[in-house]
């Protein structure tokens, strides 16, 4: 029995279960994925505990993803945002499909050269960044804590063209941006029902990507069809992180379809 997991606080609304234990059953593997509550003070405890009771793997979310990084060795996009979302914890390794999540949300748009806007400079944001700086656009990355988004540009840079901006003068951007990415919890369901940016900020964006997926109609995915934009939907970037930590952890590629169509379910239900 292969046991798999997610460690988040809060992590009840998830659908990566659902998602995840779709994909088990359509491999035809023989294991379950759960999901974990952990208080922050016992970060420490699950990840050991989680390896003791011989768990294959870990996804870890919100608030973790960049705590858990002094419990493995990171590799490839983890190593270079110093942030984790998938541990394997037989090798204690860490890695980052977030940034993969993103890139194959965004595939088919033609980012090279692009002027992008991301907004959050969280495990999110990072990744958000990162991706779209490997897919050949100029980041502009605006965070409300200035001093946690300057942080986040110095480890960008190394990897492309990369700027902070404070977000309380993100108006200023107006007419300047092709791409705009929210990567904060503004619009998703139980936070609140708000735009990242003004909406006068999307004249003239070709491309809103939001990272939040529930609802899959955001504000401000609302606000960019009605203004013409195209729009990618956050859930897209979930299966596609999932799809490549199932990969990680069984060897197996899944079906994407599957992993989406149970998402979607578990969204709706
Ligand atoms: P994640 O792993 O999903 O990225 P996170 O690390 O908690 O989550 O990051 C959340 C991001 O959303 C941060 O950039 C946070 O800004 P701060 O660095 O200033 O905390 C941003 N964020 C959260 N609530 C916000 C709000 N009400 N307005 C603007 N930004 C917000």
């Amino acid at each position: 029995m292969l046991y798999l997991g997610l460690i988040g606080f809060p992590v009840k609304h998830s659908v990566s279960p659902a998602m995840q234990n779709a994909a088990l059953k359509d491999a035809g593997i023989d294991g379950i994925y759960l999901a974990f509550e952990v208080k922050p003070d016992k970060l420490r405890d699950a990840v050991f505990g989680a390896k003791a009771l011989r768990f294959k793997g870990l996804n870890v979310t919100i608030p973790f993803k960049e705590n858990v990084v002094e419990f493995v060795e990171l590799k490839g996009e983890a190593a270079k945002i110093r942030t984790v979302n998938t541990i394997d914890l037989v090798e204690m390794v860490g890695y980052n499909t977030d940034v993969h999540g993103v890139k194959a949300a965004l595939a088919g748009n033609d980012l090279n050269g692009k002027i992008a806007l991301v907004v959050g400079a969280g495990g999110a944001g990072k990744a958000a960044a990162l991706a779209l700086l490997e897919m050949g656009s100029t980041v502009i990355l605006a965070n409300r804590t200035e001093s946690k988004g300057m942080e986040a540009v110095e480890m960008l840079r190394m990897y492309g063209e990369c700027i902070f901006w404070p977000l309380s003068r993100v108006e200023e951007l107006k007419g300047k941006i092709d791409v705009l990415v929210n990567a904060t919890p503004l619009g998703m369901s139980g936070f609140r029902a708000e735009m990242p940016v003004p909406s006068s900020l999307l004249d003239g964006v070709e491309l809103v990507f939001d990272t939040v997926y529930n609802p899959m109609n955001t504000p401000l995915i609302l606000e960019a069809k009605r203004r013409g934009c195209r729009v990618v939907y956050g859930i897209e970037m979930l299966v596609h992180q999932g799809a490549k930590a199932f990969e990680i952890w069984t060897g197996v590629k899944p079906d994407v379809e599957v992993m989406r169509e149970a998402a979607l379910k578990a969204l709706r239900s």
